[in-house]
């Protein structure tokens, strides 16, 4: 999958069949950190075959683990880790690189993290992290282009988010799993992924409680024992599927989901219009949108609100629907710049601040020759072709790829005619 792939899609489209969503990306990633400070080899199962996953892979062999790959599987054994020099490039290239920093710090007592990359959607600071690392003690340097973390004496800490942060929490958690006493961190972020990689550093000996809850507490333990995990669904791919079926209409079988990590999304989309029937025990849910959909205010929140990965695929359902819709991004300042691609498509989107545009719909799209910004706003450009007449470009496909595994032929299966070529 090369750097300068594009996608040609040909709309419109009409969604039909079944999709199976694989497991979550934003808790595979942070479970290579977990496979750090584990005395045995932790196996991650469930584990999608895309970008992002390649390059933490790849980051924490850099460090000395051994790493052994398989389909969707991978084990990593930090017994052979050999230095904390990660690798300036890839950590570039994923800010989920960060929840490095409480492991090696565990196993080398000190480490110089390269400032890390993510996605172009906007500021996105590490001062919660410094900030948090300080409050156990650790001596934060801030460099030009690095950041240098020194642990000597080590105490619990009791910090406050100022913000809740997805990363920010994790990594602190990472850290106090191993540092002796009660550590109590408040505000932090409740999404099932912090949950799911909370539940498995405790089935490895950690102490954790208050997972899914405003304030954790973390009696720190000696050691921690390896284990097998397999990731829970990815919720954003559920989410896209679904905001595709309704921005295309049609319907669509979406397999190997949570509905109780979706009940935000499922209520906005049945509040448009949508058909929806999820089922908990077969971890799947039915789409069908065969009548004009209705506008909806949309405001991103932390869990259990709206994602904020959830918004770009969202909006472009919502320029299909009648009616006007405020969409509130109240987490990111640079998530809502891919509008002008949609309005250069056709569509009716006033820009009023970095946080806020107005949907008016619907709006007839038709196909354009596009630059995906990013992993999600990449996405709901795809939606966006297959809902629009003609021909479109997507270029930049390696930012779509960094998030989702073999999007093109899941995509044909239900309906879009997408290809991918190599430029
Ligand atoms: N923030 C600070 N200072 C910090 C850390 C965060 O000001 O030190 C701010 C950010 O600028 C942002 C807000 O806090 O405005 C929340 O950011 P958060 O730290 O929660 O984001 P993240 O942990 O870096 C993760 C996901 C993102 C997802 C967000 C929000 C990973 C690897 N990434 O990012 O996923 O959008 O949480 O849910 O877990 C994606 O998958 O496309 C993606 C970007």
């Amino acid at each position: 999958m090369g750097a300068d792939a594009s996608f040609i899609v040909t709309g419109p489209s009409a969604i039909h069949g079944t999709v199976a969503v694989g497991g979550a990306k934003n808790e595979a990633l942070k479970l290579f950190a977990a496979a750090l400070l584990s005395d045995g080899p932790v196996t991650i199962r469930r584990v999608p075959d895309i970008e992002d996953v390649r390059h933490m892979a790849e980051i924490v062999r850099a460090l000395g683990a051994t790493v052994t790959a398989g389909p969707h599987e991978y084990t990593i054994d930090a017994a052979t880790l050999r230095n904390a020099e990660l690798p300036a490039e890839r950590m570039g290239k994923l800010r989920a690189g960060l929840v490095m920093i409480g492991p090696l710090l565990h196993r080398f007592g000190t480490l110089t993290l390269p400032l890390p990359g993510g996605d172009a959607i906007g500021r996105r600071p590490i001062d919660f992290f410094i900030q948090g690392f300080r409050a156990f003690g650790v001596q934060v340097e801030e460099e030009a282009d690095a950041v240098r973390f020194t642990a000597r004496a080590l105490a619990p800490a009791h910090f406050v988010f100022p913000f809740v942060s997805v990363t920010g929490t994790e990594a602190l958690m990472l850290f106090a799993v191993r540092v002796p006493g009660t550590t109590i961190l408040e505000n932090v972020a409740m999404e099932p992924e912090v949950v799911a990689l909370g539940e498995f550093l405790n089935a490895c000996g950690a102490r954790i409680t208050g997972l899914g809850t405003p304030t954790m507490r973390v009696v720190g333990v000696d050691r921690l024992s390896g284990g097998e995990v397999a990731c829970i669904p990815d919720r954003v791919e559920a989410v896209t599927f679904a905001a595709l079926t309704a921005s295309c209409g049609g319907s669509l079988t979406i397999t190997g989901c949570d509905p109780a990590h979706l009940q935000v999304p499922i209520a906005f989309l049945r509040s448009m219009g949508a058909a929806i029937d999820a089922d908990a025990a077969t971890g799947s849910m039915h789409i069908r949108v065969d009548g004009p959909l209705r506008a909806m205010p949309l405001r991103t929140h932390e869990y259990p609100g709206m994602a904020t990965d959830f918004q770009p695929p969202l909006t472009v359902a919502l320029t299909q629907a009648h009616g006007v819709a405020l969409v509130h991004e109240t987490i990111y300042e640079g998530r809502l710049f891919y509008i002008d691609r949609l309005n250069k498509m056709g569509a009716n989107i006033i820009l009023c601040d970095p946080h806020r545009c107005v949907v008016e719909g619907p709006r007839p799209l038709a196909a354009a020759t596009l630059g995906s910004p990013d992993i999600r706003a990449g996405i709901a450009l795809v939606i966006a072709a297959a809902a629009a007449q003609g021909v479109s470009t997507i270029h930049n496909v390696s930012q779509i790829d960094r998030g989702f595994e073999q999007i093109e032929q899941r995509l044909r299966a239900i309906g879009v005619d997408i290809r991918r070529t190599e430029t």
